[in-house]
């Protein structure tokens, strides 16, 4: 793929996302129309679905032998198998629970993959206008200046992002809380923002040493993860594997030795995937 191609594909983003943060905006702080999916803390609104819409609609009128990941597209069949083909990854809204309660931790999530390899990440939190973003072996930034992630060896003077999620099985809240329970007494803090993508950026912009965690989708995950490696942070699967992002699962730490500290008092969750 040809840096220049790569160029307008950033530039391209970088516009569509801020038009849709416009959107976001204007929905943050009216009452919005929520609905319900998977469980009863599973929220959407029609602001997740019109922002999606937008990007996808502009990006295909651009690009239109590229391909599409979508949140909320994925309830009208759409698969989230990853092909070669350059493919858009989005979350329309990161953190829609926050958004319902106008909690301003909210994101737009884009990762643009080709040969299912992120090249390019952009997280825009509209309501701080916070701009976070990466092209593959360049760096990461924040509103334009180069980010990096603390450089936290020891589990316990680290603060950690960890997430329960938005699924009410008891089973799988069990071990999620069984975790969390597990690092707390190891470390200076645990903080759930709800929002995986932003986590991913805290870890990349320093103010937090590592997150987990289990049931997270590609969108969720995808742009966030090349924004935090090119900031310096080191990604896997919680078990300590190479990170998939079909897997639905993710651990980020500042450093692999962080990581390494991790991952052998979690207990893993599998997720059914592609
Ligand atoms: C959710 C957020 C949340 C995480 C959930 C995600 P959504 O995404 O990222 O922090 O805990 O696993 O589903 O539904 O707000 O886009
Ligand atoms: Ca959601
Ligand atoms: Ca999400
Ligand atoms: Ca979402």
């Amino acid at each position: 793929m040809a840096e220049k191609d790569i160029d307008i594909y950033y530039k391209t983003i970088l516009d569509l996302v801020s038009l849709a943060g416009k959107v976001v905006c204007e929905g943050f702080s009216i009452t919005k129309r929520v609905e319900t999916k998977e469980s009863t803390a599973d929220l959407v609104t029609e602001f997740d679905q019109r922002v999606e819409e937008i990007l996808i609609k502009k990006l295909q009128e651009k690009f239109p032998t590229h391909k599409f990941i979508g949140e909320e597209s994925t309830a009208s069949g759409i698969k989230t198998t990853l092909s070669d083909d350059p493919t858009w990854i989005i979350d329309p809204i990161d953190g829609t629970t926050n958004f319902v309660h106008g909690f301003p931790f909210v994101a737009i999530s884009v990762a643009l993959a080709i040969n299912k390899q992120v090249v390019l990440g952009v997280i825009y939190n509209p309501v701080v206008d916070y701009l976070y973003s990466a092209i593959r072996g360049k760096g990461a930034f924040k509103n334009g200046r180069p980010i990096k992630c603390s450089k936290q060896t020891e589990l316990s003077l680290s603060q950690i992002i960890g997430e329960y999620g938005p699924t009410r099985d008891t089973h799988i809240l069990d071990i999620k809380c069984k975790n969390l329970r597990v690092i707390i007494e190891k470390v200076h803090s645990i903080r759930a923002m709800g929002s995986a993508a932003l986590n991913l950026c805290l870890i990349a912009e320093g103010c937090c040493d590592a997150y987990f965690e289990y049931g997270v989708h590609i969108w969720d995950y995808a742009a966030g993860d090349l924004i935090a490696r090119e900031a310096g942070a080191y990604t896997c699967d919680p078990s300590g594997a190479p990170l998939n992002l079909v897997h639905r699962r993710i651990l980020c730490a500042a450093t692999k030795e962080l990581a390494k500290q991790i991952s052998p008092l979690l207990t893993h969750i599998d997720y059914p995937h592609d």
